[in-house]
């Protein structure tokens, strides 16, 4: 991407990675940005850089504004590889000398990763760095999502630069909120369902001190995606309420199927719970991307786990995805399990011991189905889902 001037003196200089597909287990159909930025002040500050294959290509859009080698200070708001991969190459060319600005955890962590040969300089939260007209201030965000994580503050210009936080998985000719409109706020509530929902009491406690500090907003500059400066308030806003995880009255349906007999289970519990007017996704594991089942999961009321006994245990993509849910620590929710079977049908069991230990509170013993289900069965299925429907309307 061509560096682009976010506010005077201020540039975006980092790096589209159009063609990634796969961000560590995350489906990224399009693509990623890894966001860099660069202030020319008194002092010249970059912040943050890109996957070590990028570097090059954030040295080239930094040369078009100034030398590399005039860069004072660097300051390195989170560890992760997409933002730290570049930086040997970046401190090689800018000067090995010169100054690191990182949280305490963000010293340990890049010593860890880069060995101790720059010139780190670890920040207390909020402590302040005068670069000329502008200061900056470091505000420690430990756990979101990393115990590395800080932004940084301009409060000048009220510019945050929050990392991950805010951030989407997007790569596109739009640049800013006014640019993308409304479907910038899909990307980000998937970005937020996969990397930060398990943070949510962090993330309320930070909301909370950026309210007590009287922190203001004109532009928000995320590590990944869109910038936010029509409205930044606008994902602010949808991060304070996404914390909540306040459930909709929507159900999600997600199975395995081996010869389809779970697949018919799964869709007439569907038809079950729609017949009670709750909006219900059924979501095939091998049609949907774990990363957006779990954004769809977010705000569900209902999850319902479908999976065919195999080898005497559960079809491999449902422990797959299981895990990935474990992780989440998804919250408020009720659950159901149900499954086709041949001969000894540990499904519905398995599934309800990994529900019970997500403290999703299971409301059927669940729906278990010998080899296919005839219309007695079917019936059966449609009667789970109605009470799955009733009980989310409850
Ligand atoms: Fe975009 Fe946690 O790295």
């Amino acid at each position: 991407m061509k560096p682009f001037e976010i506010a005077e003196g201020i540039y975006s200089v980092g790096v589209e990675d159009w063609n990634i597909r796969d961000f560590h287990g995350y489906s990224t159909p399009c693509g990623t940005s890894y966001n860099s930025f660069l202030i020319v002040d008194d002092k010249i500050v970059l912040i943050d850089t890109v996957k070590k294959e990028f570097a090059d290509q954030l040295l080239a859009n930094i040369s078009q504004i100034v030398d590399p080698k005039k860069i004072d200070y660097i300051v390195s708001n989170h560890t992760e590889m997409d933002h730290s991969g570049g930086l040997p190459r970046v401190m090689h060319r800018v000067g090995e000398d010169k100054p690191l600005y990182c949280s305490k955890m963000g010293f340990k962590n890049l010593s860890l990763h880069f060995g101790q040969k720059w010139n780190y300089r670890p920040v207390e939260n909020s402590e302040e760095l005068n670069i000329g007209k502008r200061t900056l201030t470091f505000l420690e965000t430990r756990m979101i999502h990393w115990p590395d994580s800080m932004f940084t503050y301009i409060k000048e210009d009220k510019i945050l630069f929050s990392s991950d936080g805010f951030g989407q998985h997007y790569a596109g000719p739009e640049k800013f909120d006014d640019q993308i409109g409304e479907a910038v706020m899909g990307h980000a509530k998937k970005y937020f369902a996969n990397i930060l929902m398990l943070y949510v009491d962090r993330i309320k406690q930070l909301l909370n001190s950026i309210g007590e500090l009287g922190l203001e907003f004109n532009i928000i500059c995320p590590d990944h995606g869109i910038i936010w400066r029509k409205n930044p308030g606008k994902i602010v806003e949808a991060y304070a309420r996404w914390c909540d995880l306040k459930p909709k009255r929507k159900a999600v349906v997600i199975y395995e199927t081996m010869w389809d007999s779970t697949k018919a289970m799964a869709e007439k519990i569907a038809e079950g719970i729609a017949e009670e007017g709750v909006d219900v996704r059924p979501m095939h594991l091998r049609a949907w991307h774990r990363s957006d089942i779990i954004t769809e999961v977010m705000d569900a009321r209902a999850v319902i786990i479908g999976s065919p006994t195999l080898n005497n245990t559960l079809f491999p993509t449902i422990m797959d995805f299981l895990t990935y849910m474990k992780g989440l620590k998804t919250k408020n929710k009720i659950g159901a399990a149900f499954g086709s079977y041949g001969w000894s049908g540990e499904s519905v069991k398995l599934i309800n011991k990994e529900l019970e230990e997500m403290n999703i509170e299971i409301i059927d013993p669940g729906l278990k189905i010998k080899y296919v289900p005839n219309q007695e069965g079917m019936d059966a299925c449609f009667d789970l889902g109605k009470r799955i429907g009733k009980a989310i309307l409850d």
